[in-house]
Formats: C-alpha cells, structure tokens, sequence
C-alpha cells in the first residue's frame, strides 16, 4: 500500500525535549539535567494518570504541573519569573538537525503533526521553528480530550487528513506512542536514538549512573506492550527512503 501520508509525534520525536536542560541549568546551577529528567517523565506520567482517571486537562497545563512538582520535589525555591522562563522554552525547543531536511524530501506526501500537546503550543511550536511552512497539518489530541496513546488519538489521523491508517506511516521515537500507533492500526516507524550497546557503554564507563542516563533507559527502548513498530530506524533522515521504498 503507498505512504500517502506521513504523521510525526512532536516532543522527542521531531523536537529535542532535552533541549530544556540549557535554561533549567541556567536557571538552577547544578540541577539542571535532574529537572529535565524527573519533569519529563512526570509529564507524561500526568498524562497517562489524567487519561485513566478520566480528568482531561490539556498538555500546557500538565507540563506546567509537573515542572511544578519537579521543582517542589528537589526543595527548589523560585519566583514566577524564572518559572516562566523554563516554560517559554517549550515553545522553543530545538528541532533535530535532520527534521526540516527530511520533511522538505517528503513534500510529495501530506506532513503531518499528531501530538498531545496543545493547539496553542503546537502553533507555536511550529511557527517559532518554521516547520509550518513544511506541514500540512500540526494536528492536537485536545478535540478528543484524552491522551496518546488511546485509540481515540489516533483517529484523528483520519479525521482531519482523509487518509486511511493503511496508507499512513506514524514516526515516533517515543516507545509507549510507537505502539500505541501499531495497536491502533496505522504503519509505524520507530526512531531507536539509544541502543541497548550505548545504554551498556553508558553504564560501565563509570559506575555513576546520570539522570540521563537513567532516563535513557526508561524511555528509550520498545516496551513490552504486545506490539512491535514496523519499522526501527535510527534517524529521520532514513525515512525519505523508507517511504519512497513503499
Ligand atoms: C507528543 C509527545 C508527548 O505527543 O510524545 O508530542
């Protein structure tokens, strides 16, 4: 069947959410790589939480109570200001080098963001790394209350593209929404950014294991969930080929 339609996930997929660790750092001097880990796995925890427990509140709104609690959690004293500050950098994360480049190889496909996160973040987001002048689409779960990875989701997919999920492949690097996507039914691609060989190397380099590291090997390897993506890749750029091979 032809990839009519290519769907990316937006934070850590097609946006480096480790890109917060230069302002908390700056912020909180020594910190800053705990706060980026514990505030990332706490967002999407929240998001999973809200989900089973039926109390929709939209992604800006969770990634603000989770920094909340992370900042709480490690006795962290802060004005509003600083506060708002590691905010704003959500709306400006760094793109992965190879993100526009691939997109802009696709463009004989519809480009599409499917992301938990907000309408409002998402327009920004996208203007603010000029990715909207490459998508056809920045699609938010908001309209459906309920997070990635429920089936729900992912039928926007069809719902707004008019494309059938056998003639879409799913792009993302974060495990849990990789199968999700598989469960649901739509072709996907996994981005495999850590091997298990350098999560090893990580690990008998020095017997101190980072909160990167630690995040790393939460977060980055296929769950044992029932499913298994398509496709692993390790980069974006290797998908022009994967989809013109379809
Ligand atoms: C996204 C992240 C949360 O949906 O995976 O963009």
């Amino acid at each position: 069947m032809t990839i009519k339609a290519v769907v990316f996930d937006a934070y850590g997929t097609l946006y480096d959410v480790q890109s917060v660790a230069t302002v908390t750092e700056e912020t909180f001097p020594g910190y800053g790589e705990l706060i980026t880990q514990i505030w990332r796995i706490k967002q999407l925890e929240y998001s999973w939480l809200r989900s089973l427990m039926r109390r929709y509140e939209d992604f800006s709104v969770i990634t603000r109570d989770s920094l909340v609690y992370t900042l709480n959690a490690l006795g962290l004293k802060h004005d509003s200001a600083a506060f708002e500050r590691i905010m704003d950098k959500y709306l400006h994360l760094d793109l992965y080098p190879d993100a526009m480049a691939t997109l802009t190889a696709m463009k004989d496909r519809e480009l599409a963001i499917l992301s938990n996160g907000s309408t409002a973040m998402l327009n920004a987001l996208v203007h603010n790394s000029g990715l909207d002048r490459v998508l056809d689409a920045t699609i938010s779960i908001d309209s459906k209350k309920i997070f990635k990875p429920a089936p729900d989701a992912y039928t926007l997919i069809e719902e707004r593209l008019g494309v059938a999920s056998a003639e879409v492949l799913f792009v993302s690097s974060n495990p849990w929404d990789a199968c999700g996507a598989k469960s649901f039914g739509l072709n996907v691609a996994w981005i495999e950014r850590v091997t298990p060989e350098a999560m090893a190397l990580a690990c008998v380099k020095s017997d101190l294991v980072t909160p990167l590291t630690m995040f790393k090997a939460l977060r980055t390897q296929v769950d044992e969930l029932g499913v298994t993506p398509d496709h692993r890749i390790h980069a974006l750029s290797e998908l022009p080929g994967l989809v013109a091979a379809s």
